[in-house]
């Protein structure tokens, strides 16, 4: 079988699975299985594929039709311009987290910044990895009530070079750091966010697929959120930031739920379609 025979075989099975844009992921998924890009496929599309890459691909074929996402068959998603393992036990990283890291560093300074971090529901580890990876004198402190979800992030970390600026502890938003040992510049979150009755009409790829813990803390999506407000300022410095990403929906409910008297709130930054999704705040 050449490589645009399995190319067409593939994007006619997930084409009839219901999986948009079929032809660019049957693309994307022979390009992992072969270990070479795009480009590769086009000029090379006459080439016969032996037979280990064409039951390998074929397989992957098959996840990818039953609704499992590209990137947990891969294993790897982009982010900020590097490369993160991601597993079931996380969160894919999403572009508009990408945007919340883009405002954090706005907030905190440029490369010889040293501020300290904590990234609270780490996942991955893009948020707490990336600023660490951007300001070469930070430290972070990435804590997740996932000790899965933690394994990745170490191991994103060590990868990507910055495991010696950064802890990790399994908690329950501050709950295993004592606020006489821990005050950070800055506090980041992506909380999960989406409500129980939500949760229904998400796509497949997330709704059956991703962790239920990085999706939705509960019934009204907003008891993260709420305990990250009250919480953070006792483990934040003075003038100390709190960045969250919220629901596409959350922006006037957060905004009433910032206290005036604890909290500044510098900004409500909109995502990609112009939706307020990146809360920006000072402690006062
Ligand atoms: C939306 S995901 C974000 C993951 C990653 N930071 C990102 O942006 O891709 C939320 C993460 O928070 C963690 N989490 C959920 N509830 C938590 C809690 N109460 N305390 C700490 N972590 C929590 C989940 O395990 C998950 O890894």
């Amino acid at each position: 079988m050449t490589i645009a025979e399995a190319l067409k075989e593939a994007s006619q099975i997930l084409q009839a699975a219901g999986v948009a844009e079929s032809r660019r992921e049957a693309g994307s998924l022979l390009s992992f299985v072969i270990a070479k890009d795009r480009t590769f496929l086009i000029s090379h599309a006459g080439d016969e594929l032996d037979e280990s890459s064409v039951d390998r691909f074929r397989e992957a074929v098959e996840r990818r039709a039953a609704g499992e996402p590209l990137q947990y068959i891969s294993g790897v998603q982009d982010f900020f311009g590097r490369e993160f393992r991601v597993t079931t036990d996380v969160l894919i990283p999403r572009p508009e987290t990408e945007l919340l890291v883009e405002a954090a560093l706005e907030l905190v300074g440029g490369r010889e910044a040293a501020p300290f971090i904590c990234d609270v529901g780490t996942g991955s580890g893009c948020i707490a990895v990336t600023l660490l990876c951007e300001m070469l004198a930070a430290r972070a402190v990435a804590v997740d009530k996932s000790p899965a979800a933690l394994e990745i992030a170490k191991l994103n970390a060590g990868e990507l070079s910055v495991a010696d600026r950064a802890v990790f502890l399994i908690s329950d938003c501050f709950e295993s750091l004592d606020s006489r040992e821990y005050q950070f510049d800055l506090i980041a979150s992506n909380p999960p966010y989406v409500s129980a009755d939500a949760l229904v009409g998400l796509q497949r790829e997330v709704r059956d697929h991703e962790p239920l813990v990085a999706l939705s803390p509960g019934p009204d999506g907003l008891s993260v959120i709420r305990r990250l407000l009250i919480e953070a300022p006792a483990f934040l410095k003075q003038n100390g930031h709190l960045i969250m990403e919220i629901g596409f929906d959350q922006g006037e409910k957060v905004q009433s739920m910032v206290d005036a008297g604890v909290w500044r709130l510098l900004e409500l930054r909109p995502d990609l379609q112009g939706i307020p999704r990146i809360v920006v705040l000072q402690k006062r």
